[in-house]
């Protein structure tokens, strides 16, 4: 009987592994897609090597489309219109896409694979995303797990975002990385430094830009990375601000604060700022000082578990619970939100409860 299941299993194994060589062997020979065309916007044309997707072929042609996620269809940034020659919809990009996006073509382009020719449509503010080659000049710690990356621009020598941008990072090939990967990091410094960006980067064990940028990345070399990307902004009403963030979420609003302190900009403003351990607190004095300097501005860190043995005397609790009990009501505000899915998603329930209306949240989840 044992005998009989051995040589089932072995028969199993065989034939799988005889699949996934012809799989293999069919991708490489069959899966010639030769020169394939791509239409841009009805007026420029590309020729590209078939067979990859067409995120990728754009970006080797540096036209890059925000892809926050580096292609691994996860968060759904990549999208764009394609007129001619997709192919059918991928399970893959059903849940990023609503119907009238499907009905008018709209797809993921890190899903789409260029295997023949295709027309496609590119929002024109695109094309104006330009790659950049900049060196590392310098690299702070602020946390145990939170690092500050400055880096001077080479190549262009200048930069012009709007606060509450982000950029896209190219993580070299490396010891940890077979692949070139690009991942999102907002824009963290002051933006009337056109010479210099700022970073606020979060290491995540085992993730591939971060490994990167916290173990092997040194002052002086140089990295490239594309953008500006996003929508994430602050708008031009009077409505009274309420900023709310956590771990490196801090980077956009940071970088808003310095716009705000710039252009002598008065609006009322609450900054709730969340970690779970002191250890976990940052940029604390940097807060106070643009609570001197700008005229209506309000900081409030809130610490959700100290340790014991941490001294803390500011707002104890989860920041969504500090902003229930001190800002009551939240109708005529409108709110900034930064940092993991997690703390968006409850923050924003929070602001609603308080009687915010969703039109007035603005989020950038660091997905
Ligand atoms: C608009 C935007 C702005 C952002 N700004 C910032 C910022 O200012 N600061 C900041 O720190 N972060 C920011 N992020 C997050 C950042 O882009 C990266 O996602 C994060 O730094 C992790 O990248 P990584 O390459 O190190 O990890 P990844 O290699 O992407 O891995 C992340 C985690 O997923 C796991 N993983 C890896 N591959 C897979 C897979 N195929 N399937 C399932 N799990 C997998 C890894 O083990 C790891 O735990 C932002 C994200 C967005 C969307
Ligand atoms: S790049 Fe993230 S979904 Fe396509």
């Amino acid at each position: 009987m044992a005998q009989e299941i051995l040589v089932a299993v072995l028969i199993v194994s065989l034939t799988s592994a005889a699949l996934a060589t012809l799989l293999a062997v069919s991708e490489r020979f069959l899966s010639d897609y030769g020169q394939c065309r791509v239409l841009l916007n009805d007026e420029k044309e590309i020729t590209v090597q078939g067979g990859k997707t067409l995120l990728s072929v754009l970006s080797d042609n540096k036209i890059f489309i925000p892809s926050a996620c580096g292609g691994r269809g996860t968060c759904g940034l990549c999208k764009l219109k394609v007129q001619e020659g997709a192919g059918l919809l991928l399970p893959t990009e059903e849940p990023y896409l609503n119907q009238q996006e499907r009905d008018s073509g709209v797809r993921l382009s890190c899903q789409v694979k260029v295997r023949n020719d295709l027309k496609i449509q590119i929002p024109e503010e695109l094309f104006n995303i330009r790659e950049f080659t900049c060196k590392c000049a310098e690299i702070t710690d602020l946390t145990h797990d939170i690092k500050q990356f400055r880096f001077e621009l080479v190549e262009p020598d200048k930069i012009d975002y709007i606060p509450g941008q982000y950029i896209q990072l190219l993580t070299p090939v490396y010891e940890k990385s077979s692949e070139e990967v690009y991942r999102a990091y907002s824009v963290s410094g002051d933006p009337a430094d056109k010479n210099h960006i700022e970073l606020i980067i979060r290491y995540v064990p085992g993730g591939i830009c971060t490994t990167y940028c916290f173990k092997y990345l040194k002052v002086g070399d140089e990295v490239r990375f594309n953008g500006p990307y996003g929508q994430f902004r602050l708008t031009d009403t009077d409505s009274p601000v309420v900023f709310i963030a956590g771990g490196s979420g801090m980077a956009p609003i940071k970088c808003i604060l310095h716009h705000m302190k710039n252009n002598g900009i008065k609006r009322t403003a609450v900054y709730y700022f969340g970690a779970k351990k002191v250890k976990d607190m940052f940029m604390q004095d940097l807060m106070k000082k643009f609570q001197d300097e700008l005229p209506d501005f309000k900081f409030i860190p809130a610490v959700s578990s100290p340790d014991p043995d941490e001294k803390w005397d500011g707002q104890k609790g989860l920041v969504t619970e500090v902003v229930k009990r001190d800002l009551k009501n939240a109708a005529q505000h409108e709110a900034y939100l930064c940092g993991s899915p997690g703390l968006v998603d409850a923050a924003e329930k929070v602001l609603v409860e308080l009687g915010l209306t969703e039109d007035k949240i603005f989020y950038d989840k660091f997905a």
